[in-house]
């Protein structure tokens, strides 16, 4: 049997209202044409979801990664999605299709992408992580703690098949340069990298030559796109979502989740600008409202039959998630408390896409020496 594939393929094509989410409609205009894509034989198996304003279609299929094929339903679908948006009127309508016309590839094209083939198991658990109001970063800490923190993962210590760790590839979106590094030898220089989360980002993760699974399939992708590179001036964060598969040799389906157990501090929120914690919430809180915010993630858990997507299970709709969340609108409040002043805002740095530039050419000529 060919080995599958699972894309998650995103794009905010308009809010309602404001950032807040993508409605109904939208979702219907997506889950149409994908039912026509499934019926043809071009997928397996859909499921569209929302993450706030973040319109995200997972699909399998056969056709591998950086399918022409799959990539262009993504992009007709949000094309479809847009015009719709467009015809409401919502907020930011195709705000995420930055190019006119698809060109093989939506890479670059406005869209984030994660994606991955790999052989089916006997029992393939399957996680989609969506999140909105966040950058790829975002992920950096919970998929490391999920593959390399033994305090986060018991199997890295109780389970042999975990122990020879894992390999991680880490991208310098700035430069566009990537580098492949082991845990658990590497794990300081590994943390030097990614705790600079706004360059640095893991991409994918793969199991260790000599294991349990091919080492050539990945066992986590995360979506990388930066969205200010592309269009060269913000046009909204780069919401990133990710695919993690668990069990037998890979963290069990509760240590991939307890790696979001911790609010951690993420940035983009309000106009992107902002510092705040990453809340886990169920799907029907998928919804951004507070100072469009704060950063949230929804996970959506399956079971691969032969490609078929068994589920969705809403992974933290669980009361054992209440306490985080509760930690995070504490320190959403917080970090509010600061207003405009830095850490709650980004870094100046950090602020260079974003309206700011606009206030200094205002001011630069009241600028005297000193
Ligand atoms: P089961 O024994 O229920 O399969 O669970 C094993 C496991 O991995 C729990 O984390
Ligand atoms: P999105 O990136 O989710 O569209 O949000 C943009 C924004 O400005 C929120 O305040
Ligand atoms: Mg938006
Ligand atoms: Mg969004």
């Amino acid at each position: 049997m060919a080995k599958i594939t699972v894309s998650i393929i995103k794009a905010d094509v308009g809010g309602l209202p404001g950032h807040v989410l993508v409605p109904e409609e939208l979702i219907k205009v997506a889950e149409d044409n994908l039912t026509e894509k499934k019926e043809s034989g071009d997928i397996i198996d859909f499921r569209v979801f929302n993450a706030g304003d973040d319109l995200d279609l997972i699909m399998t299929h056969r056709h591998g990664v950086d399918s022409e094929k799959i990539h262009r339903i993504a992009w007709e679908t949000f094309e479809l999605a847009a015009e719709k948006a467009k015809e409401l009127k919502l907020y930011g309508a195709g705000q995420d299709l930055l190019a006119d016309a698809f060109s093989g590839n939506v890479r670059g094209m406005g869209p984030g992408v994660a994606e991955m083939e790999f052989t089916e198991r006997k029992a393939e658990p399957v996680l989609a992580f969506l999140m909105d109001k966040t950058e790829p970063g975002a992920f950096n800490l919970p998929i490391f703690k999920m593959f390399a923190d033994p305090f986060n993962t018991a199997g890295l210590v109780i389970d042999p098949s975990l122990h020879s760790g894992f390999v991680f590839e880490i991208w310098d979106i700035y430069e566009s340069k990537r580098v492949f590094m082991s845990t658990p030898e590497e794990m300081y220089d590994i943390l030097a990298l990614i705790g600079g989360k706004s360059r640095f980002v893991i991409k994918r993760v793969f199991p260790k030559e000599g294991g349990k699974l091919p080492a050539d399939e990945p066992v986590a992708a995360i979506s990388t796109e930066k969205l200010y590179l592309i269009a060269g001036e913000y046009v909204g964060k780069d919401d990133p979502v990710a695919i993690v598969r668990a069990q037998s040799g890979l963290p069990a389906v509760g240590e991939v989740l307890e790696a979001f157990a911790f609010p951690h501090l993420v940035s983009g929120w309000m106009r992107g600008s902002h510092n705040g914690p990453l809340m886990p919430v169920p799907f029907r809180y998928s919804q951004c409202t507070r100072f469009d915010g704060p950063p949230r993630v929804i996970g959506a858990g399956f079971q691969l039959a032969d490609g078929k997507l068994i589920g969705p299970v809403d992974l933290f709709d669980d009361p054992a998630y209440d306490y985080t969340r509760q930690k995070a609108v504490e320190i959403a409040d917080y970090m509010r408390r600061h207003g405009p002043f830095e850490p709650h805002r980004l870094p100046s740095e950090d602020m260079e896409y974003t309206t700011l530039p606009k206030v200094m050419e205002k001011l630069k000529n009241r600028f005297e020496d000193i």
